[in-house]
């Protein structure tokens, strides 16, 4: 994997920001600041802002003993470190706003990135700017991925397979929920998924599988179960999202029926993705599905989510969504049935829109998965 074109998403950026409205961009660490600037830091007491803008070279607010790390970078960046006595700290953002021209400008955050801490920084520095949310220029971005990106999303897909397939043997009655996630996170990380795991697995049996979001507990498998597992690996970044639904030996023949429906939903999700469609089209597609068969009120959330740097991003997969659906765009088909104190079921793939259509980077089998009782 070659590394990014940093420049031109630059250019990019500026591009957005035009069209929206925004005279500057303010990024604190988090996933979309490697993203544009190649720079890794800490979400730490330290403040750490990196200002984008549609005309002029970025600009960065650090800590002086951090200041190496934009040395030597492929683009140009005006650097303003601080010391370690935080009362000097503001005067480098008034420094760093004076220089960008941004007293008074239209400032996009992230609003799910940017902590009370470095908005007073920022508030105090340019008390006349607005801060609003840029949200929707970062997402413009990266919402659309290259071929290098794609890439490390199908390998994110490839180890968290390989994972489970390594710590399949393990999963059978008497075993607790929480114990094979923790099988499951070893193998996560013996395939080769970066150590920050994308979430902590959700595997939930029995009853345990009709919440959608359970957190694994110390109940034991046992026959009749189904068995819920939703997991990801982590490679440069890129996520990987993925659920299967397992039948403990026999199951109620209610539930096997209702693995078929989701079975048949997920596929429906698959065969209508095309460039140009709404997104919201992909839901509707799912859904009918589980409606037509009788269950809609059991499927209690949307069929999926963006999938990139972030677990949940855009495009939203969500009946109201018009967003056209774009080639390099990625997100999960994931729908579900759960049915209340007996169990549930959900198949979630990964796809990334082509020009003929759509990838999927998951393949196991969507089938309900017997494993012996
Ligand atoms: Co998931
Ligand atoms: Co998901």
């Amino acid at each position: 994997m070659s590394s990014p074109d940093l420049t031109q998403r630059h250019q990019k950026l500026a591009q957005v920001m035009k069209k929206q409205g925004l005279d500057a961009l303010a990024l604190n660490p988090g996933p979309s600041l490697p993203y544009l600037t190649g720079l890794h830091f800490h979400m730490s007491e330290r403040p750490v802002v990196v200002f984008f803008s549609i005309d002029q070279a970025p600009i960065i607010v650090l800590p002086g003993l951090e200041a190496l790390k934009v040395q030597d970078l492929p683009y140009q960046i005006q650097a303003f470190p601080y010391d370690e006595n935080p009362a000097n700290w503001v005067k480098a953002f008034q420094d760093a706003i004076q220089a960008g021209g941004f007293e008074k400008s239209r400032i996009g955050v992230e609003p799910r990135a940017l902590r009370v801490l470095e908005l007073n920084f920022l508030e105090e520095a340019a008390p006349q700017a607005q801060f609003i949310s840029g949200e929707a220029a970062v997402a413009e971005l990266r919402m659309r991925k290259d071929a290098d990106e794609v890439a490390a999303m199908r390998k994110a897909a490839e180890i968290a397979q390989a994972a489970l397939q390594a710590a399949l043997p393990k999963i059978k009655p008497g075993v607790t929920e929480r114990q094979i996630a923790t099988e499951l996170i070893m193998q996560l990380l013996r395939h080769g998924s970066q150590s920050r795991i994308p979430f902590s697995p959700i595997v939930s049996g029995g009853p345990n599988s009709a919440n959608p979001h359970a957190s694994p507990t110390d109940r034991k498998l046992a026959p009749g179960d189904l068995l819920v597992i939703d997991w990801g690996a982590n490679v440069k970044g890129y996520f990987s999202d993925i659920t299967r639904t397992f039948a403990i030996g026999e199951v109620d023949p209610e539930l096997k029926h209702i693995a078929e429906i989701v079975r048949k939903a997920n596929a429906a999700g698959h065969s209508c993705v095309e460039p140009g469609i709404p997104a919201g089209q992909v839901d509707d597609a799912a859904r009918t599905v589980i409606n037509e068969a009788g269950y809609g009120e059991y499927f209690t959330h949307r069929t999926g989510h963006g999938l990139g740097l972030e677990g949940h991003e855009e495009p939203y997969i969500r009946s109201d969504n018009q967003m056209h659906l774009e080639v390099g765009m990625s997100f999960t088909i994931e729908p579900g049935i759960y049915l209340p104190g007996r169990g549930g079921v959900r198949i979630e793939d990964d796809v990334v829109v082509t020009r003929n259509g759509i990838e999927s980077l998951t393949d196991l089998p969507r089938e309900l998965i017997l494993l012996e009782a």
